[in-house]
């Protein structure tokens, strides 16, 4: 069975084909990094002009590297939320239209839900029940998953996602955008216990999470620098920096683990292609004897492959979207009952 998967819910314009649900025939991606990199940030409006401008061509470009025609694909999967509603609205016309047009299903997937299912791309697969932490630019919480398209919410940020704390914190030492990948670069030359930062909630029972506070610190610290006319030391602030979100987001759901007792973990979305929180989970893997579900980079960040994955749980349990499928801007989870 071969399914087309598309995904624009952010500034990412992707597009994969799979064939039964995990095997991946292509996997495109065009950031727009480039864009939005100038206003430090993602600017909507821009977000979903270029999403417009990119579908089509990658469409095509996504079935040459495939080598298969359009008449071989047997369903659409689209991202219709959360996230930026223009961006999502591109995808999702272009996905109504495809489906109208040939005659196939439509699958709505939710973005945060296709995230920790790419654990299921890569060989080693995950078995039920697995906690998942999603850690991206928009989103940071803690799922416990029944099954594939089944999950509960235990947890999640207050404020700032974890991505978000990166990339804020990147913006205001000057570093450029999107700032997990340059902070993570310059952390590496730096000490990361060299300048204390809080772990924010961490005392607290629970799994929230909370990073404006963490980022506000290290405001604070580059602004009693400057006004002692003192330079600030940036690898060892990013390190820090990097290090006390780590720790928070490794602990939280070590947490989760004890707590619902469950020995297998999956960690995704774009900051789990972070070098230290890998190696972290991959060490305490080890030390504490729980399975640990790592996708590989390229399919942490965005991408359309893991929006196929969960795509083709919805085809098998025939859950078609109709044509007058709307988008979302949040996600509202069932919470976990203990
Ligand atoms: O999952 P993703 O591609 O998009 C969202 O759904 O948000 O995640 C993007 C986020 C950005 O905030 C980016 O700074 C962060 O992931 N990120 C990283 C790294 N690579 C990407 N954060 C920390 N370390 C990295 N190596
Ligand atoms: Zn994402």
């Amino acid at each position: 069975m071969k399914l087309l998967a598309l995904e624009t819910s952010c500034d990412e314009t992707a597009f994969a084909i799979l064939e039964d649900g995990e095997k991946v025939l292509a996997n495109l991606v065009a950031s727009q990094e480039e864009l939005h990199r100038r206003y430090g940030g993602i600017v909507p409006e821009l977000a979903s002009r270029r999403h417009l401008e990119l579908i089509l061509p990658l469409a095509f470009e996504a079935l040459e590297r495939a080598r298969i025609s359009l008449e071989e694909i047997e369903a659409v999967a689209v991202t219709n939320g959360p996230g930026l509603i223009g961006s999502l609205l591109i995808g999702v016309s272009f996905a109504k239209a495809l489906a109208f047009g040939r005659g196939l299903p439509l699958l709505a997937v939710d973005h945060i839900n296709a995230h920790f299912l790419a654990a299921f791309l890569e060989e080693k697969k995950p078995s039920f029940p697995f906690i998942a932490l999603v850690v991206s630019g928009g989103h940071t919480a803690l799922f416990y998953v029944r099954d594939y398209l089944e999950f509960y919410l235990l947890g999640q940020t207050r404020d700032d996602a974890a991505g978000e704390a990166f990339d804020k914190v990147a913006k205001l030492l000057g570093l450029g955008y999107p700032g997990g990948r340059i902070i993570s670069r310059l952390a590496e030359k730096g000490d990361p216990q060299s300048i204390p930062l809080p772990r924010p909630l961490l005392d607290q029972e629970g799994f929230d999470f909370s990073f404006s506070g963490l980022k506000t610190a290290v405001a604070h610290f580059v602004k009693d620098l400057q006004k002692k006319g003192l330079p600030v030391p940036i690898h060892d602030l990013c390190a820090s920096f990097e290090a006390a979100v780590v720790e928070v987001l490794v602990k939280k759901t070590l947490r989760a683990l004890n707590a619902t007792g469950v020995k297998n973990l999956v960690v995704a979305g774009g900051v789990a292609s972070n070098k230290s929180l890998r190696e972290e989970f991959q060490k305490l893997a080890r030390e504490d004897g729980f399975f640990l579900f790592l996708p590989r980079p390229e399919f942490c960040t965005d991408n359309a492959a893991m929006v196929g994955v969960a795509g083709y749980q919805r085809w098998l349990r025939k859950e078609f979207a109709s044509l007058d499928l709307d988008v979302y801007a949040r996600s509202q989870f069932p919470r976990y009952q203990f």
